[in-house]
């Protein structure tokens, strides 16, 4: 079973940037327990600063992979794009966001992604992306 994880602007600096609010552990390290804790599944990890290279990325893995967990960054709040490509692609979706954005600012409330997805995960810091695994290993 395959799994993919996207991560999209400004995650790539998890662990330095705004670390009260990201917190201080870089995604690599993460990832890399991410993987020991689910040997059985093959974890892909993407990350781009660019919105098309996103787009590019669920369209290439979207019809073959059984779940992709997207955090789309401030693209959440601003790209039809995504949207529409997350509804193009055949694979579930999990929305997820590191911090709790309703309690952020009001321009991060709004996500045009959660509509499209199959579910989101705030709040809940890099646990979020660990049980959006979990969902998609559940399921099968
Ligand atoms: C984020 C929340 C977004 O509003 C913000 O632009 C990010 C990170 C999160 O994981 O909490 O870049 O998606």
């Amino acid at each position: 079973m395959k799994i993919l994880i996207i991560n999209g602007p400004n995650l790539n600096l998890l662990g330095k940037r705004e670390p009260e609010i990201y917190g201080n552990r870089s995604f690599e390290q993460f990832l890399a327990e991410l993987r020991s804790e689910f040997p059985e599944l093959e974890i892909e990890y993407f990350q781009s600063n660019h919105e098309g290279a996103l787009i590019d990325c669920i369209h290439e893995w979207g019809f073959s992979v059984q779940g992709i967990v997207l955090n789309a960054g401030a693209y959440t709040h601003t790209s039809i794009a995504i949207a529409d490509a997350i509804s193009a692609v055949t694979a579930p979706v999990i929305e997820v966001h590191i911090s709790n954005v309703h309690q952020r600012e009001p321009f991060r409330h709004h996500s045009y992604l959660s509509a499209r997805c199959v579910g989101s995960i705030v709040g809940l810091g890099l646990d979020g992306y660990r049980l959006a695994v979990r969902h998609f290993e559940m399921r099968g």
